[in-house]
């Protein structure tokens, strides 16, 4: 989605700018735009890729001044055109904006203006800012945008510049994320912390409804009846080489190896060791045991991966802790009049914490009365701070549009509230509790053998990188785990795919199945083992070609049923799907490369969605 970045200080601002920009480009955006202030305005904006602009601009250093904005359009409103980019300068030349968000009711305010002889230079909704804080301007910025924000309904992060004050950014937040920075003599304001982590770790996130003044030095803010806020400075715990690639092709490819170090991070101190033996502990989450004691029902809701986060914990939730689970698209929750008993715990799942369905499902949960979780990435985001309980799953920044490090470290983090809810709320036995915590501590090893040889996957992905269509399936948490991955290679590789519980397969995608056609089956639950080999000869009779995921112990049920299979180490059952993802996220990033798709920013994806 779009991103924003500004600057205001002693240095020139437009390599700063660019710069920033470059550090969001992963974010997913079609166009992007500068404007430097030096008591003129001076903006360029560019269609495509970020690269256009720097030539546009000489890498910055055709723009002089000290003090700017700058953006990157995820398109909405208007195609991704020069002239629909931003930065929006307002027909005066005075006034020169950025946002992220959607203004709602800007066809209400176009006409508005229209009426009173404003002439638009773009189609965006965008513009309709720029132009109403320019027609309140009288010298004083700030008062100008007080009085347009009022008028408007939507989300937006704005960045705001005048030509008459050239040191000087206004920065607004509503419903979509925006932070501040300061240092000694220069201030920042970015859609997130990637754009200005190499000049400084303390970072103002924002509270909905502010608006900060920013200028070298100092950042003051507001609320929304104008008392001046004092807002705490979260100190940033990881550095720039985290979110670099660090000598990988790409970031998927470094993010997908980073797991074990990721899932080691997401498990550090939440199992500890008592008398009786190995145990969980999530009161860094505020989920001591009185609080899982209290819970009824869980209600997962998330967007995307999350959302396959969230259908794993279902299974887990369910068949381990033997408590009742539902899982909802975030989207479609906060429509659809849900239901939510008292002693729910509502469990919103997001990597950056500001996906914007995911937002307004949480804030339905809490107005419906019930207790929220957030299970986040990003310290300090929105469904972070809002959310009653919060437990951070430590993936560090990800920067790949498509999630794998990220999704993993969510399954981990549900994985412990399920072992928790079973000790504390369903009063499981010690011994099947330590036969899972048993092996989630081995699994860190596990991953790394799994990704030390990696020959079958790139095999795989060589031999049928060139099919249009691919049909995965599983069963239990084995279709969970196929969610996922048909949606991994969708995104990536823009092949067809479409993920199935095995025993659908003869309700209808059969008919699909024809000679060469590709299936990739999930099969690591010893349980269903004979279901989904049924499933798989059901297929192979037809003509199809399998790829088979399956463990040490199963592999011989399928040596005869399958073209490729590749074995996967013996783990608990309840934790097959943060071992199966390793070889499905490997084939589709591999069926990408070989398709020459531009991996870590695949067309028209985002890596937060924080519009609706
Ligand atoms: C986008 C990303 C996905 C992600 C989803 C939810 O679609 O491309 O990778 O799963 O948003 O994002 P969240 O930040 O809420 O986990």
């Amino acid at each position: 989605m779009c991103g924003i970045v500004g600057y205001t200080g002693r240095a020139q601002a437009a390599p700063i700018l660019l710069y920033g920009l470059e550090r969001l480009e992963y974010r997913g955006y079609d166009s992007a735009g500068i404007t430097v202030n030096s008591g003129t305005l001076q903006t360029v904006k560019a269609s495509g890729r970020l690269a256009n602009l720097a030539a546009l601009t000489n890498n910055g250093a055709d723009l002089h001044g000290n003090c700017g904005i700058g953006h990157t359009r995820w398109a909405t409103h208007g195609e991704p055109t020069d002239n629909n980019a931003h930065p929006h300068v307002a027909s005066s030349g005075q006034i020169s904006i950025v946002h992220n968000g959607i203004i709602e009711n800007y066809r209400k305010l176009k006409d508005w203006l229209l009426a009173r002889g404003v002439a638009f230079q773009s189609e965006t909704d965008t513009e309709v800012v720029s132009q109403l804080i320019d027609y309140y301007y009288e010298g004083d910025l700030l008062a100008a945008v007080r009085k347009a924000i009022y008028k408007l309904e939507g989300s937006y992060a704005l960045g705001i510049v005048a030509a008459d004050a050239p040191d000087t950014i206004i920065a607004v937040r509503k419903d979509s994320p925006l932070i501040a920075a300061v240092t000694d003599g220069e201030a920042f304001i970015a859609s997130d912390v990637t754009a200005i982590i190499k000049y400084c770790r303390e970072v103002i996130y924002l509270d909905d409804n502010t608006i900060a003044v920013i200028t070298p030095g100092n950042i003051t803010c507001y609320n929304k009846y104008g008392k001046v806020q004092d807002l705490t400075p979260v100190t940033i715990d990881w550095d720039i080489e985290a979110a670099q690639k660090g000598g990988y092709a790409h970031f998927m490819l470094k993010e997908i190896n980073e797991q074990p170090k990721v899932l080691r991070d997401t498990l550090a101190g939440r199992i500890v060791a008592d008398a009786a033996g190995a145990r969980v502990d999530l009161s860094d989450a505020g989920l001591t045991p009185e609080v899982l004691q209290a819970v009824r029902k869980v209600h997962i809701v998330g967007c995307g991966s999350a959302y396959h986060a969230g259908v794993v914990a279902k299974y887990q939730l369910e068949g381990f802790a033997r408590i009742p689970c539902e899982v909802t698209l975030a989207s479609e929750f906060r429509y659809s009049s849900p239901v939510v008993l008292p002693g729910t715990l509502c469990v919103v799942i997001s990597q950056s914490g500001e996906t914007s369905d995911s937002i307004a499902a949480l804030r339905e949960a809490k107005a419906l009365g019930v207790s929220t979780l957030a299970v986040v990435n990003v310290r300090g985001s929105t469904i972070a701070r809002e959310a009653d309980y919060i437990l951070y799953t430590n993936a560090g920044p990800e920067i790949a549009v498509a999630t794998s490090k990220a999704y993993s470290a969510q399954v981990a983090a549900m994985t412990l509230l399920a072992v928790a809810l079973a000790e504390f709320n369903s009063g499981a036995k010690r011994e099947n509790l330590q036969a899972v915590l048993n092996d989630l501590i081995k699994l860190p090893d596990l991953e790394e053998q799994i990704l030390s040889d990696i020959s079958l996957v790139q095999l795989a992905a060589s031999r049928y990188f060139n099919h249009s269509s691919v049909f995965f399936i599983g069963r239990g948490l084995d279709y969970a785990a196929a969610l996922e991955a048909s949606l991994k290679l969708k995104e990536i590789s823009y092949i067809h795919s479409e993920a199935y519980a095995g025993g659908e397969l003869k309700h209808g995608t059969i008919s699909l199945i024809e000679p060469g056609t590709l299936v990739i089956a999930v099969a690591a639950c010893t349980k269903l083992a004979e279901k989904i080999e049924s499933n798989i000869k059901e297929v192979k009779t037809r003509g199809a070609e399998v790829l088979t995921i399956t463990t040490s112990s199963l592999s011989k049920n399928f040596t005869d049923c399958g073209d490729i299979l590749i074995e996967i180490p013996d783990t608990h059952e309840l934790l097959t799907p943060l071992l199966t993802a390793l070889p499905l996220q490997l084939f589709a990033y591999y069926t990408a490369l070989n398709n020459g798709c531009d991996i870590d920013k695949p067309r028209n994806l985002a890596k937060s969605v924080t519009v609706e």
